[in-house]
This record gives C-alpha cells, structure tokens and sequence, in this order.
C-alpha cells in the first residue's frame, strides 16, 4: 500500500460546533437566525451531528431537519413536498420558467424534453468545451507565482458553461453575457431580508429592482443568441443551444423560445457557481495535502487532460475523481436542500403538518457520526472502490429524487477536466497558514479567498 495512504488523515477546517443546541426561546431562535444570516451551515450544534431527525420551530412556523437517508429520500420523492415559493425569489428574473423553479406538469414536462440534452453521449460532445475552459485557465495563471484560485475557477466555470451553451467564450465573444452572469450570481441572486418577510416568488417585486433590471437585460441579451443561432444553425451539433433548438415535446412540436432562453438561464443560475465551489475546495484540499496532490499528479500526467475525447477517457483518474467526492462530501456545493409540505404526513414518526419545512443539508448528513467513518477527515480513498457513489446512501451531494441534478454528469466532468488542467501544469501549495472556514449561502464558499502559490512544472506535462 502507498506510505502516504497510511499517515493521519488531514482534518480540513470546518466552523465551530455550537455545544448545546441554541434553543427554543425568543433568545435561541434570533441567535439562530443571526447565525445563519452569516452563514447557513453557522447554527448546528452537536446533537445535529448525531440524531437523524429534529423537529422545531422557528418563529412561530414548525419545521423538521432530516438526516436520515431513508427519511430524505422519503421527502425528496414524494410529491406532499415542494420547494418552497420564496425560494424562488432570488433566481426568478434570471431564469423565468425554466427547470430549475417550475413545478407540476410544467416541471415534468420540460424534464422530459430536456433529458437529450443531458444523456452521456450528449455530455460527450461537450468535453472539447472543457478542456478549451480548462487550457484557459493555465493560459491565464501562466507566469503567476501567486493567484487566486477562486476568482480563477469562477472565470473558467462561466467559460466552460458559455461554451457549452453557446459557444461562446467568456473572455471574447461572450464576455457581455459574462459579465452579466458574474454580476448577477455575486449579487442579486443571493438572499435578502426582503425574501424572508415576502409570502411568495411575485410578492414585493417593486422592492426588487436590481434582480429585474439586471435579469432583463440577461434574457434580452440571450434571445438575441437565440434568434442569431435560428439564422445561422449549425451544420452539426456542436453545444447545447442547438440540442435545445432541436429538442421536442411529447406532441413532436420544438420548443418555444422563451421555453429555450429560461433553461438555458437556468443551465447557468444552476451549474456555473456551484461548480466553481467544487473546484476551489477541491484545489485547498489538495494545498493541504500535498501527499495526495502527488498522487493525482501522476494519473494526470499519464493521461493529459487534452486528451480527453470522450467519458471513458475520465476513467484514467480514478484518484482525481474520489478527491472530487470526497469534496463534495466534506464541503459540498449546494449545503441546503429545503421542501415545504402541501400536506399532513409522518416523517420518522414525526408529525408533518400543511406548510412545514423540511431542511435536509448535506452538510449534515455528509458529517454525520451515525452515518460515517472518520465523518471530518479528508479520505479520497473512501470512495475509490465504489463502482457508483450513489449507492452510499448518505451521499446527496446532487440531491436524489426525480429533482436530483440534471447536471451532475456534466458538472463533474467539467470539474475533472479543469482540475487536470491545473494538476498538470502546477503545484499548488497555501501562501498563508489562515485556515479557510467554510461560508454558506446559495452555495458553500470560502470565509475570505486565499492566495494559492502556484509552481510551475514541466510544460511538456
Ligand atoms: C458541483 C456542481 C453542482 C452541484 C453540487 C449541484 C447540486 C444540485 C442539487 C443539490 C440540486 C437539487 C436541488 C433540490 O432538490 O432542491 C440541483 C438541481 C439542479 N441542477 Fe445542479 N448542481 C451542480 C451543477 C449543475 C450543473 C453544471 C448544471 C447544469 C449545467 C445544473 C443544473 C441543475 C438544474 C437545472 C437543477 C434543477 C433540476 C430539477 O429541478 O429538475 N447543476 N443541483
């Protein structure tokens, strides 16, 4: 067995425990609400980490945390639960219609037309994209001895997503739809006190100015794409715009343009900042653990990342795939996966009522003592031997239920390509000892962003 596999495991930041859950009372509950006002991973105490159910309530409306997979999934797949309205709030001016907020048989229906658009054979096609995503990023950090991963991962999950979308790059053609992009996931699409105090998705939009305003001009700017590809179409597929344009409905008619303008929109709401996240804890967990870095370095060195040409190609980096795992395990993406109940139910023998929240956080389950060996330390090898994650029940990195990530595949693609890119090209390493703390909102960011020191290694690599 390699040495490094038999030294301790590394223990990677995580926020503070709070020892005693923060309390039933007016006190407690506005603790809580401060706590996860900062972060929404801010609030758990150590029971959360060791029971699987726990009802409560919070300003006069009742709720249940679900840690147990069995229950979760019981939530997940069973119609009694929706997302809730003002969930919706944030993302609604940029993504209309689209998959990611429409429910019922509108939600089932555009699941179904969009499912082509996101079979391996399709996700195939767009690994070109990624690896053109991921060979601008070293482009971009060549000659740096010092950078900063997150902004740059940001830049190339948003480059990787205009690619695949539209062919576009971020930095060239598609910078306005970039920069659009950028400006409204770093602001408007985060929560507001206003979300909170509104009833519904359309309740207080006078108050919503920005979202709209900046949502507007995104939706302009991608129907006149649209209207741009339906002039010029392809001569063969080469991203999802034209699956899109070619996709039917159930009666064989194409789909409306405003139909295609919101799922694309909601490719990007969904798919550019979690993936980014994915990559950044992925590249501080590696700066911690240089034993491992090593070990991914040599798999991605056998097989460069440009050349990959289709899905089997990933399997030469069986490593680097279970350190993007164990990522998603340790720190992942999307924390917080909520539901409200339309009815009465029994969730772990607990009572359901019309309107209760059900809170099922990843963060939890993936650190759960019940549910886990060594839950805190970083152990790649946990899943190597795994034919098909998913079948560890208490992974739900990606959701389960018939709303679980249409994207995964194409995510974790992506994120393999891009991280080769990098392992190949540099050794990373920290410029500070300050631990990165782990801040959740849509997505689970870092505290602050550090400076990774970059080494340059062999450019034949
Ligand atoms: C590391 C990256 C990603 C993570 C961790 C992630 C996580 C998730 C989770 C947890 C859900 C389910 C939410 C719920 O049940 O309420 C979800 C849904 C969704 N994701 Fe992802 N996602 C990622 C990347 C992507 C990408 C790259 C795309 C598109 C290209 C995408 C598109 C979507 C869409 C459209 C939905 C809504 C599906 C539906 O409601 O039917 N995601 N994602």
């Amino acid at each position: 067995m390699d040495a490094s596999v038999l030294t301790a495991p590394l223990i990677p930041p995580a926020p503070k425990v709070h020892p005693k859950p923060l309390g039933p009372e007016l006190f407690g509950q506005l603790r809580v609400a401060w706590e996860m006002g900062r972060s929404l991973v801010g609030a758990y105490s150590e029971d959360d980490f060791e029971n699987l159910v726990t009802p409560y309530v919070f300003m006069g409306s009742p709720g249940l945390v679900v840690s147990d997979p069995t229950a979760a999934r019981q939530v997940l797949t069973s119609p009694n639960y929706l997302r809730p309205v003002k969930a919706s709030r944030p993302l609604k001016p940029l993504v209309g219609e689209g998959l990611l907020l429409s429910e019922g048989e509108t939600w089932r229906r555009q699941r179904k037309s969009l499912a082509p658009v996101f079979t391996p054979a399709a996700t195939g096609g767009l690994l070109p994209h990624f690896v053109a995503a991921g060979a601008g990023l070293v482009e971009a950090l060549a000659g740096q001895d010092r950078a900063n991963l997150a902004q740059a991962f940001h830049h190339a999950t948003l480059d990787a997503v205009l690619r695949a979308l539209f062919s576009r790059r971020a930095d060239a053609e598609g910078a306005l739809l970039a920069d659009l992009a950028r400006r409204y996931m770093e602001g408007p699409a985060h929560f507001k006190l206003l979300d909170f105090v509104s009833r519904g998705a359309d309740d207080l939009i006078f108050m919503d100015g920005d979202r709209r305003a900046m949502g507007r001009r995104w939706l302009h700017t991608v129907d006149a794409l649209i209207a741009e590809r339906r002039a010029h179409p392809h001569a063969q597929v080469r991203d999802m715009l034209d699956r899109l344009l070619a996709a039917r409905d159930e009666e064989g008619a194409p789909l409306p343009d405003q139909e295609i303008r919101d799922q694309c929109s909601s490719m990007l709401a969904a798919g550019f900042e979690t993936t980014s996240r994915l990559l950044f804890w992925a590249a501080y967990l590696l700066a911690l653990d240089p034993a491992t870095q090593t070990r991914v370095r040599a798999e991605v060195t056998a097989f460069p990342a440009q050349q990959v040409s289709s899905l089997d190609d990933l399997k030469a980096w069986p490593l680097l795939r279970s350190v993007l795992f164990e990522t998603l395990r340790l720190y992942p993406a999307a924390p917080l996966i909520a539901r409200a109940a339309r009815g009465a139910d029994t969730v772990m023998g607990c009572e359901v009522v019309p309107g209760c929240m059900i809170t099922i956080s990843p963060w939890l389950m993936h650190r759960h003592r019940k549910l886990w060996d060594a839950p805190t330390a970083f152990r790649p090898e946990r899943f190597i031997d795994q034919a098909h994650p998913w079948g560890m029940e208490a992974f739900i990195p990606f959701g389960a239920g018939p709303r679980v990530c249409i994207g995964a595949g194409f995510a974790l693609a992506e994120a393999q390509i891009v991280l080769a890119s990098l392992l190949q090209r540099f050794q990373i390493g920290l410029d500070s000892d300050r631990p990165v703390l782990p801040k959740a909102s849509i997505t689970l960011g870092p505290d602050h962003e550090p400076v990774f020191a970059l080494t340059p290694l062999n450019r034949a690599a």
